[in-house]
């Protein structure tokens, strides 16, 4: 065993630990907890707690029972931006498609205008709403995507707002550059033109300020091809930033294949990957989000291949997706609902989903996503009787308490 440190900041006792190590929920009965410095220092039974940890735990807390998870991690969300687009939900409840809308000039476009006019504070005031909504709701890192602006001016706008949010509040959140979300109408007819832009002044300004470690790119027939999404990938990999893929979401283009072959670390989506791109994503261990909301919001009919994934054995990760157009979801605890009952996901892939594999869509599966010693102290004790309660009381987040990076950020269990 590793040395103990010297302080325990934390002692967690009398608690039931679903810890997501090893792929599985590996519960531990009767756990014990202790936190130092930001981290787990020891976890185990409580039977088994060495001595020298009670000896130098400056706090301890009497969990009454209470199951203890890692904090949920969103993997994939459009968390800032600017306006609404409820009007949007009214048209296609009268008939009108996403891709009708988004057509008409509707659709991604009528929030990049919405984002270009807001200014750094309206955007910053709406978005700390929404993450501080998201740590009451048990999600203690969250990754953010820009790509409501699609010119460098209000894209650097989005991605600085996005490194004050992570300034600023407990959670842990991750920047990813989007500028391939959307043609601009400044580039109308011309996408390869775009392209060129965001690979020759757009990337290099990112990677130059280090406020985003990934990219992403939406490939579809609305939005960019295979090929345009190759080439921004390409020139992401050179800068050394990670790579993401919004893909197969209307249809099959093969782009996760590409993308897997090229690092990716997830593709996201995927109601339409084919069976040969399945298998590239099981050859690099690509983790797939599943974002059930999206699916639901825009009422699809073809599902993720959920069994193909299992069979290949491809990492799961679930999320929000929280954007203003295709899935204004604002409950991790409704995805995993959405993940079991549209999805056919059992409770225990949601919940890996939206904790170990979530961290792994993020690269940040060494640190955070799971209950071992070594890893961030990030995590929820919440007031159920099994883990299988955070899939089935759909929407509703009993949370007790929540602690990132060590600290206690809300308490309801012993104030
Ligand atoms: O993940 N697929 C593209 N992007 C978002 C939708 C964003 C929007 O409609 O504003 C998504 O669903
Ligand atoms: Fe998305």
């Amino acid at each position: 065993m590793t040395s103990l440190p010297e302080t325990i900041d934390t002692l967690l006792i009398n608690c039931r630990a679903g810890t997501m190590a090893k792929e599985a929920l590996s519960p531990i009965e009767k756990a014990a907890i202790a936190v130092a410095k930001g981290k787990i220092a020891w976890i185990g039974r409580q039977k088994d707690l060495p001595e020298k940890i009670l000896d130098r735990s400056l706090k301890t807390i009497d969990c009454q029972n209470r199951w203890i998870l890692p904090g949920f991690v969103d993997c994939h969300t459009h968390l800032v931006f600017g306006g609404s687009r409820s009007n949007e939900f009214e048209m296609r409840l009268n008939g009108a498609t996403y891709e009708e809308i988004s057509n008409q000039g509707g659709g991604i476009i009528s929030t990049v205008t919405a984002t270009r006019k807001a200014s750094r504070e309206a955007l910053y005031n709406a978005a700390e709403k929404r993450v501080t909504h998201f740590l009451h709701h048990g999600i203690t890192c969250l990754e953010i995507k820009s790509g409501y602006g699609l010119d460098l001016e209000t894209e650097l706008k989005m991605l600085d707002v996005i490194a004050r949010l992570n300034n600023n509040s407990p959670v842990h959140i991750e920047a990813t550059f989007l500028g391939a979300h959307s043609l601009p109408p400044e580039f109308k007819d011309d996408a390869d033109r775009y392209i060129d832009h965001i690979i020759h002044d757009m990337l290099p300004a990112v990677k130059q300020q280090g406020i985003a470690t990934a990219v992403d790119v939406f490939c579809e027939k609305i939005a960019f091809s295979l090929e345009q999404t190759q080439k921004v990938f390409i020139a992401a990999r050179k800068l050394g930033l990670n790579i993401k893929l919004h893909a197969e979401q209307l249809s099959d283009t093969s782009a996760a294949a590409m993308a897997a072959q090229l690092g990716a670390l997830s593709c996201d989506h995927l109601e339409y990957l084919s069976v040969p791109s399945a298998q590239k994503m099981a050859e690099n261990q690509t983790v797939a989000v599943l974002l059930p909301g999206a699916f639901y919001y825009l009422k699809e009919t073809q599902k993720p291949h959920v069994k193909l994934f299992r069979d290949l054995n491809i990492p799961m990760a679930v999320a929000t997706d929280l954007n203003p157009g295709s899935s204004p979801v604002h409950s991790m605890t409704l995805v995993l609902n959405m993940a079991c009952l549209l999805f056919d996901m059992t409770c225990q892939e949601a919940l890996l989903g939206a904790t170990i594999n979530g961290a792994r869509a993020l690269g940040l599966d060494n640190e955070k996503g799971s209950l071992e010693t070594g890893k961030h102290a990030d995590l929820v004790i919440w007031d159920i009787d099994r883990p299988g309660d955070l899939c089935y009381l759909a929407g509703w987040s009993p949370v007790d308490l929540v602690m990132t990076h060590g600290n206690i950020v809300l308490d309801h269990l012993t104030h």
